[in-house]
């Protein structure tokens, strides 16, 4: 089959690899219809995950057909319409049985690197790294989906791939982002980035009782959707001193909750830390630019709440702790639980409260994919979700 496969930095090629093939009775097969390129792709192409292979398949945000299943899956059959979230969650452990989907402790056969990178291994995902499972993704045409019983959900109402593609990761990873934050009725949540997980985590803000939204980039076309789509405010960090612009709007208190959606390729406009980032990034000595959870820090009101849906890798330094400390802050963080998300989001897609395909700028093919992939981490075109369909 024809999948997008990773090189190295900044080298992404459509190779023809072995199809996919039922490797234990819990799998299933999948034959892709859409594939979304996520910001955490780009943490890929850029090289700051470490333990990627050459030949690596990526792709985390797929969807199809099941086209084959393995003996003991009861809930899949030839035929059925799924979307496949990117955690792979066994559904049996500790973690899975309190929904903390994203930390199985059974679905990465490489535990043990990743145990020593982080003291505890988080689960397996699709496409993202060999630490992380080495589990081929779906930019592909096609797909195997361990513990197919657990992960995908099945889409029986016939809506269109793109108002339910995003339940593979974005929608749910903005919706967490925004729980994460513990929104009080009439706060005011300011969200950093308005990439395609910001979108979300601003609509989900609203859903769960936000007073207030403003969000913070510098790419005018995503902050025009922040300002339309999102009904946000909106400050672009190219024009604004973001900590002095979130205070006077405020009235010096700060914004209530924090959102970093951003992570670690954060771009920094002025300030020293930043520079220091970009220059320890340049020859390999920091995989984290936190100038944006940093800024978050030192935004949020005193007993405010800062969640990072945004994805870190190592050692993020020069963090305020002080002031995280004597602020009485909280944090919440992680890779999304998404199979705690899927039905409840997809009730909403169906009920009409939202459409996701609104993020959708791009739809190419699969072989257009090392193109894509450029486009979007330079955000040409106006580019900001890109959706890849296999060529027919
Ligand atoms: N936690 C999870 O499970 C999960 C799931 C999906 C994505 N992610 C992560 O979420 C983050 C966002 O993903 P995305 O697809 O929206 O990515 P994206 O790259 O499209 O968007 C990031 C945005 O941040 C903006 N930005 C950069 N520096 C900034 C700064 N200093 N202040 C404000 N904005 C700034 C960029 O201009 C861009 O628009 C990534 O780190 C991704 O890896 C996490
Ligand atoms: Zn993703
Ligand atoms: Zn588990």
């Amino acid at each position: 089959m024809k999948a997008l496969c990773w090189h190295g930095h900044g080298d992404v090629r459509v190779d023809t690899v072995p199809d996919p093939k039922i490797q234990s009775p819990t799998d299933a097969i999948v034959k892709i219809t859409s594939s979304g390129i996520c910001g955490s792709d780009l943490h890929l192409l850029d090289g700051y995950m470490p333990t990627m292979k050459s030949g690596d398949v990526l792709g985390h945000e797929p969807m199809g057909e099941v086209v084959e299943v393995g003996s003991s899956v009861t809930k899949l059959k030839k035929g059925d319409r799924v979307v496949v979230p990117f955690t792979i969650s066994c559904g049996e452990c500790f973690f899975c049985k309190k929904t903390l989907f994203s930390c199985c402790d059974t679905s990465n056969p490489n535990a043990e690197i990743a145990r020593k990178a982080m003291g505890h291994s988080p689960a397996g995902l699709f496409g993202f790294s060999h630490m992380l499972g080495g589990f081929p993704g779906g930019q592909a045409e096609y797909l195997r989906v361990p513990y197919a019983d657990v992960g995908p959900i099945k889409i029986e109402s016939g809506l269109p791939d793109d108002k339910v593609l995003f339940l593979s990761d974005i929608f749910p990873t903005g919706y967490m982002a925004a729980e994460n934050c513990d929104i009080e009725a009439g706060d005011t949540v300011a969200v950093w980035g308005c990439g395609p997980v910001a979108q979300f985590a601003i609509k989900s803000a609203w859903m769960l009782g936000a007073g207030r939204v403003i969000a913070i980039d510098r790419v005018p076309e995503r902050l025009e959707m922040a300002r339309v789509h999102g009904k946000a405010e909106t400050i672009n960090f190219d024009e604004h001193d973001v900590y002095d612009k979130l205070q006077s709007m405020t009235k010096g208190r700060g914004p209530d909750r924090c959102i970093d959606a951003v992570g670690c390729e954060a771009h920094g406009t002025g300030g020293v830390d930043a520079v220091i980032d970009k220059a320890k990034a340049a020859v390999l000595l920091t995989t984290d630019r936190a100038h944006v959870l940093r800024q978050a820090i030192m935004c949020c009101r005193k007993g405010g709440t800062i969640s990072v849906p945004g994805a870190y890798v190592g050692f993020p330094d020069k963090l305020p702790f002080g002031a995280f400390m004597n602020k009485g802050l909280t944090m919440k963080s992680g890779q999304t639980h998404m199979q705690r998300y899927l039905k409840p989001l997809l009730a909403k897609i169906e009920s009409g409260e939202i459409d996701p395909s609104f993020v959708i700028t791009h739809h190419l093919k699969l072989s257009e994919a090392p193109e894509a992939y450029k486009t979007f981490r330079d955000k040409k075109d106006g580019c900001i979700k890109v959706v890849l369909h296999p060529d027919a």
